[in-house]
């Protein structure tokens, strides 16, 4: 990199495979087949992709241009972009206040997966059942070191990467490991799908049932499309400001979108189709990957490896996403604090991990980190997901809609008019009416 130039994305499949690296997370492998499960299946998906197209792409595309604009991270950016300078910038707080919450618990998580690729290699699942494995999970998180040794091992590893920079460390990762995962999802989903039976899996997961849509549906789509797309965080604009200015970005955001849905489905398939095969009831949420899944790969032909193969793509899908997050927060200290990258990684790190440890200890059978019956963890995740992301997400698009020039949102889209969208004007209105209207009357619907 040349003395002075601001670091970024080498070529325009490395920033896709990047961006797609922060969507692509837990939210598409635990968060997808649940909400889907439990929402009427396709007639979930249906709604999905409607909100996924109406306010999912134009909401992603308005991240990255405000990204892309100034070259700057998520405070910097508005800012710069808001007539009256700083009137703005408090948004980009909440942006990175929120990425600091979202790593706390999502490392925790994340850490896990380290561990069961462990459990998998050591082959700690053979011939037990769901009760035993049930009570390997409750045992590891009581037990004093493993959970937090595996949470600074994702740290490591993530502060490692974020070392390296953006062309050679964020960039590089994703273009090895993301296709690694595709691959390994692909392989699971046919695996699965060669199961006898599995088709009552598929049926589950995606026929639809258009008696479940109610507005707690349509309010649980729209959390999903902004949880998986990574959107309201600010990981978008600090992505985007890494693209390069000839790319086209309406293409990107679409890519990206488009890349995010499939693994959600395919993830999906590869879980109802096993699991209805060997006639176990689908538990949700975590109990699926980390009771469920072991007992399922048990029974599989060829189990041992699809195991060790399923924790390894959830591990990757996991650190690539927590990479956006650590960027968010070391551009922030980077930028606004003027620290080095590298005292702003480590300060990132140590934040991380101190508010990370009572997070971590709050899942354990003594903790004392509980709040009117509910872990830490658990609040920090729901006030994280259904508060911070979609307020984030409002504020971002009634900025660009209300305050930022018009010309400005034009001329990154079309790249400085040297291509076409025909699309823009009512692109641009959808940000500036629909989206905001459509968060602020679910949000209130949520209240009341
Ligand atoms: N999109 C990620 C997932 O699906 C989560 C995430 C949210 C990542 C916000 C970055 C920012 O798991």
């Amino acid at each position: 990199m040349e003395v002075g130039k601001r670091d970024g994305f080498g070529s325009k499949l490395g920033a896709i495979m990047a961006t797609a690296g922060s969507a692509v997370g837990l939210g598409n492998i635990f968060r997808f087949p649940c909400m889907a499960g439990e929402n009427g299946g396709g007639a979930f998906l249906m709604v999905y992709l409607l909100i996924l197209l109406l306010i999912g792409v134009p909401m992603m595309l308005t991240e990255m241009i405000i990204g892309r604009r100034t070259g700057k991270s998520v405070v910097g950016a508005l800012r710069e972009l808001s007539p009256k300078k700083s009137k703005w910038a408090w948004c980009g707080y909440v942006s990175v206040m929120g990425a600091v919450l979202l790593l706390t618990f999502y490392t925790t998580i994340s850490g896990w997966t380290l561990e069961y690729i462990y459990k998998s290699i050591a082959n700690e699942f053979a011939n037990k059942d769901v009760g035993q494995i049930e009570n390997m999970f409750i045992n590891f998180h009581n037990s004093k070191f493993a959970p937090f040794f595996w949470q600074i091992v994702v740290v490591l590893i993530t502060a490692v990467v974020l070392s390296k920079g953006i062309k050679d460390g964020i960039e590089k990762f994703s273009m090895l490991f993301m296709p690694i995962m595709f691959v390994v999802i692909i392989v699971l989903c046919v695996r699965s799908l060669l199961m006898p039976n599995s088709i009552e899996g598929v049926k589950f997961f995606l026929l639809p049932d258009f008696s479940k849509i109610t507005e707690g549906v349509i309010l649980n789509a729209l959390g999903q499309v902004f949880f998986s797309l990574s959107i309201g965080m600010g990981c978008l604009v600090t992505y985007g400001s890494y693209i390069n200015k000839k790319d086209n970005l309406s293409k990107s955001a679409t890519y990206v979108c488009i890349i995010d849905t499939v693994v959600a489905l395919f993830i999906g398939v590869t879980i109802f189709s096993a699991a209805f095969s060997v006639g176990i009831n689908p538990e949700m949420g975590f109990g699926l990957a980390f009771n469920t899944l072991p007992v399922i790969f048990n029974q599989m032909i060829g189990g041992y490896f699809f195991c060790i193969l399923f924790f390894i793509s959830l591990a990757i899908a996991a650190i690539t996403s927590i990479i956006s997050m650590f960027e968010v927060v070391v551009e922030f200290f980077l930028e606004e604090i003027n620290f080095s990258r590298n005292k702003s990684i480590l300060i990132t790190s140590l934040l991380v991990l101190f508010i990370g440890f009572f997070v971590t200890c709050s899942l354990r059978a003594d903790s004392v980190f509980i709040i009117g019956g509910r872990t830490l963890f658990d609040l920090l995740d729901a006030f994280t997901s259904n508060v911070l992301m979609p307020v984030g997400g409002l504020l971002l698009a009634v900025f660009v809609g209300w305050s930022m020039k018009k010309e400005y949102f034009y001329d990154e889209l079309t790249c400085g008019n040297t291509i076409k969208i025909g699309v823009k004007e009512f692109l641009y209105y959808v940000i500036k009416f629909v989206i905001p209207i459509v968060i602020i009357v679910i949000f209130i619907n949520q209240w009341i």
